[in-house]
């Protein structure tokens, strides 16, 4: 189902973090790219003129882009974006805003309004494009988190259901808008080299590990206020992990595969605390914005357990946390071993196949399989079949300029479904807010040694390293840039 495309972008929060690192940048590309044509129009508290926003826009361009700025690109931007200025509580805005929308787009220009606000003003914003009947052609694109558990996110959701229907409601999650996350449906569907594969049949287990080198940094009472669960499991992890197990989508339409994700997540128990490992970094307690009784976690590794006709019995063990040894999202498939150790020399007895899919930084597959060592015996050894994605395709656009381009198309089929939302929430509900602080784990190090085991006595598949990283914190919801800003 593909909705009607915007004649105007409003984005509120254009004077915002999320709107400088990542937001700003990702529109230039759009626009050097002739993939945004409309005009932009921003909201902000700032009483900023004309000359002030258009210096704000190049200094975020120039900031974020790594190769020479198309200057010509820039200044069509910078001409096609307006500031709507004012408090959203206050009423006077909405009317500026629909004058403004009327001025740049004509009376019945249908708008998508991007709120880079903190959740807190969704529902204020939503009342305010109702109070100038703006709701009635419009739709709202939302950015994480949505909800601290289940019943806030269904609170959040009833603000903006008073105005907008399910369809009219993009919710961000940015891990849908990373090329090689959604490559995972054609990997699979495309070929039939996998899916064959793809049970409890031939699957032993699964394990998905997203790492980060860096600590919170700058973003203590963010993140406090947050921790890995809700920062990373509840919306990006568990959306991958959908797209890794589901099932075959009826079609490649957007309600079709979210109907897949759905059922998929439907059928994952709630996590039972037996199954977790919750740690935190050593000096994370003195990270400014952290409260000194803080029981978040910066580490989590949990295993989850399906229960589908595909699936039962499968674990997927997940890991994710800062101030780790790198930074990486690796999605690994443990095989079953064959029914008998036939070379029982070398490697054979005890290491099974391997299929790894990278997601990032380089995305790549690789299938690790065991060949004879050349010389005396059927000695089995391990060797890798590896694909470097980005040496086969070409470079990738950035997340935040897919979701941009698709939130103006019209087309839902990136964006998290409230259903799918409800579902995660169900999933992590027993894990949140426990009373007793994490286990600790040293800077650099793979989590609490406790952690180290949970797959079992033999612990994780061994990652191969990335390249030194670059990688920082990101501000408030948003990717590290990648893509097309990075290369
Ligand atoms: C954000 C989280 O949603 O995702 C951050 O708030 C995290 O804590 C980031 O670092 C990871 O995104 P990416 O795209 O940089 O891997």
């Amino acid at each position: 189902m593909t909705a009607p495309a915007g004649d105007v972008l409003v984005l509120f929060g254009i004077t915002g973090d999320l709107a400088k690192k990542m937001i700003i940048p990702a529109l230039y590309q759009l626009v050097r790219r002739g993939e945004l044509t409309v005009p932009v129009l921003g909201v902000a508290r700032s009483d900023w003129d004309d000359d002030q926003l258009r210096a704000h826009i190049a200094d975020c361009v120039r900031a974020a882009v790594d190769q020479e700025v198309d200057e010509a690109a820039l200044e069509r931007l910078q001409r096609s974006t307006h500031l709507v200025s004012g408090d959203y509580a206050d009423p006077a805005v909405f009317t500026k805003l629909a004058d403004a929308i009327t001025a740049e787009a004509g009376p019945s220009a249908f708008a998508v309004h991007y709120l880079a606000v903190p959740p807190s003003l969704f529902g204020t914003v939503a009342d305010g494009l109702a109070g100038v009947g703006l709701h009635t052609r419009s739709r709202l694109v939302v950015e994480k988190p949505f909800g601290r558990d289940l019943a806030s996110a269904r609170a959040l959701q009833a603000l903006l259901a008073k105005h907008y229907p399910e369809d009219r409601i993009f919710r961000v999650d940015h891990f849908l808008g990373k090329e090689p996350v959604e490559d995972l449906l054609v990997l699979r569907f495309a070929n039939t080299l996998l899916e064959p594969l793809w049970s409890r049949q031939w699957i032993d287990r699964f394990e998905i590990t997203m790492a980060e080198d860096f600590d919170v940094a700058d973003r203590g009472s963010f993140y406090d206020a947050v921790g890995t669960v809700r920062d990373v499991v509840q919306n990006h992890l568990l959306q991958v992990m959908a797209y890794l197990l589901m099932d075959a989508p009826l079609s490649d339409a957007a309600d079709d595969q979210r109907d897949a994700k759905f059922r998929l997540l439907r059928s994952v128990r709630r996590l039972d605390p037996a199954d977790v490992v919750r740690g935190r970094y050593d000096g994370y307690l003195e990270t400014p914005g952290v409260a000194p009784d803080s029981t978040t976690e910066t580490f989590v590794a949990a295993t989850f357990r399906v229960d589908d006709w595909r699936w039962a019995g499968v674990p997927v063990h997940v890991r994710a946390g800062k101030a780790l040894p790198d930074t990486l999202l690796d999605l690994v498939a443990v095989l079953r071993p064959p029914p008998r150790a036939l070379f029982a020399g070398g490697l054979g007895a005890m290491r099974p196949d391997r299929i790894r899919l990278r997601v990032q930084p380089r995305a790549g597959i690789a299938i690790t399989l065991l060949a004879k060592q050349p010389g005396q015996g059927d000695v089995p050894t391990e060797i890798p079949l590896t694909v470097d994605f980005r040496e086969v395709l070409g470079p990738v656009h950035a997340p935040y300029e897919r979701i941009f381009a698709d939130a103006l198309a019209g087309d839902p089929a990136h964006f998290a479904r409230m259903d799918t939302i409800e579902q995660a929430w169900r999933i992590v509900e027993p894990i949140l807010d426990p009373a007793t602080p994490p286990a600790r784990y040293g800077r650099g190090t793979w989590g609490p040694e406790a952690a180290e085991r949970l797959p079992g006595p033999e612990g994780w598949v061994p990652l191969p390293p990335t390249a030194p990283s670059t990688s920082s914190a990101t501000p408030s919801p948003g990717a590290a840039p990648e893509g097309a800003l990075a290369r």
